[in-house]
């Protein structure tokens, strides 16, 4: 990493965009983390894939990035307080459907179903062909096997059960498949995220790969990985989903959004995901 702003964003300092010119290595720190039955220590930095080898020669995760008592919180699950929401996700799991008396149990048995399906996320399905996201999943079950409208992309619901299943992969490395089918999905999300966008003519890359380790406006630019997500956020008391922090992030650069679960983000995240191959995934992060 380096240590002095880019032009551009530099640039955008004079927009308005308060940047402080403080550069910061990511803390030096391991996340082990106490869960109810036992400690799973994640790989929370590594080696860049060879699809980022010219760019990095180490991924971290955001969590390296977060102050000391943000990075305490997901040290226990007791402390995290995205676990309420997993817990909710668990009891909607195992409820009855109104419309059809089903549930996602009653097919699927327990959420330990669901082990290592998050790491490979987003991919393109082999019955659809189409690039298929967690929620995307999730929904196709609603709809067609329980007889009920689809979730909505960020809502409630649909966040708590995105909790629960992600939490069923904890530990295992992010494995996102670039090739074969990906592909064409995986160009169009790398385009993505070096389009600058909005009034501020900024791109992913101007933050997260140019200027991470960065300040701007009192927080620290990590690496924008998503490994972490859905992710409990202390500024919004709630959890915070991919796809969610890509209309956030986009917004910031004064931009009209594409909606979440649009085909745009969702290509977005499978490139967005590859940066993170290696890392662990973290189930719930927390963030501030
Ligand atoms: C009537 C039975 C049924 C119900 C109810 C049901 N599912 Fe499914 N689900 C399936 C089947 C069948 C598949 C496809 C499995 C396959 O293609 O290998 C599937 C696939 C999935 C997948 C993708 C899994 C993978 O490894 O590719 C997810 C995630 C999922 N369901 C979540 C849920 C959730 C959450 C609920 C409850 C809200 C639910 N399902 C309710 C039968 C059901
Ligand atoms: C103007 C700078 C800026 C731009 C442009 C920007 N972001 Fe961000 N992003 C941030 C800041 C600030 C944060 C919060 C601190 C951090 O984790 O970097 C953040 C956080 C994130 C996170 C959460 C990381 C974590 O571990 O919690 C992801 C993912 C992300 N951004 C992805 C993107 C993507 C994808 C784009 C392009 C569509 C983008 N960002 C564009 C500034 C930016």
């Amino acid at each position: 990493m380096q240590g002095r702003l880019t032009p551009v964003i530099a640039a955008a300092l004079t927009m308005g965009l308060s940047l402080g010119a403080a550069f910061a290595d990511p803390v030096e720190d391991e996340l082990v983390v106490t869960a109810e039955d036992g400690e799973i220590t994640l790989v929370t930095t590594t080696k860049a894939p060879g699809h980022l080898a010219e760019t990095f020669d180490t991924i971290w995760s955001g969590w390296h990035f977060r102050e000391d008592d943000t990075r305490d919180l997901q040290r226990d699950d007791f402390d995290n307080p995205g676990m309420l929401f997993a817990d909710r996700g668990l009891d909607r799991w195992n409820a009855k459907s109104e419309a059809s008396g089903a549930s996602c149990a009653g097919c699927h048995e327990g959420p330990e179903s669901m082990k290592g399906l998050r790491a490979v996320l987003p991919r393109v399905d082999a019955k659809t062909g189409k690039l298929m996201i967690l929620e995307d999943y999730i929904n196709d079950c609603v709809t067609t096997r329980m007889g009920e409208e689809a979730w909505g992309m960020t809502s409630g619901k649909m966040k708590d059960m995105l909790g629960l299943i992600s939490l069923q992969s904890r530990g295992e490395p992010v494995n996102v498949a670039i090739d074969g089918p990906a592909a064409e999905f995986w160009a169009k999300g790398r385009e993505m995220y070096y389009t600058r966008y909005g009034q501020l003519e900024m791109a992913c890359a101007n933050c997260h790969e140019q200027n991470a380790g960065m300040m701007i406006r009192a927080d620290h630019l990590s690496q924008g990985q998503v490994n972490g997500f859905p992710t409990y956020r202390l500024k919004d008391a709630g959890m915070v989903t991919a796809q969610q922090r890509f209309v956030g992030c986009i917004r910031d650069t004064r931009a009209e959004t594409f909606k979440a679960g649009s085909d745009e983000l969702k290509a977005l995240e499978l490139y967005v995901a590859s940066r993170g191959n290696g890392l662990s995934v973290e189930g719930i992060s927390v963030r501030h």
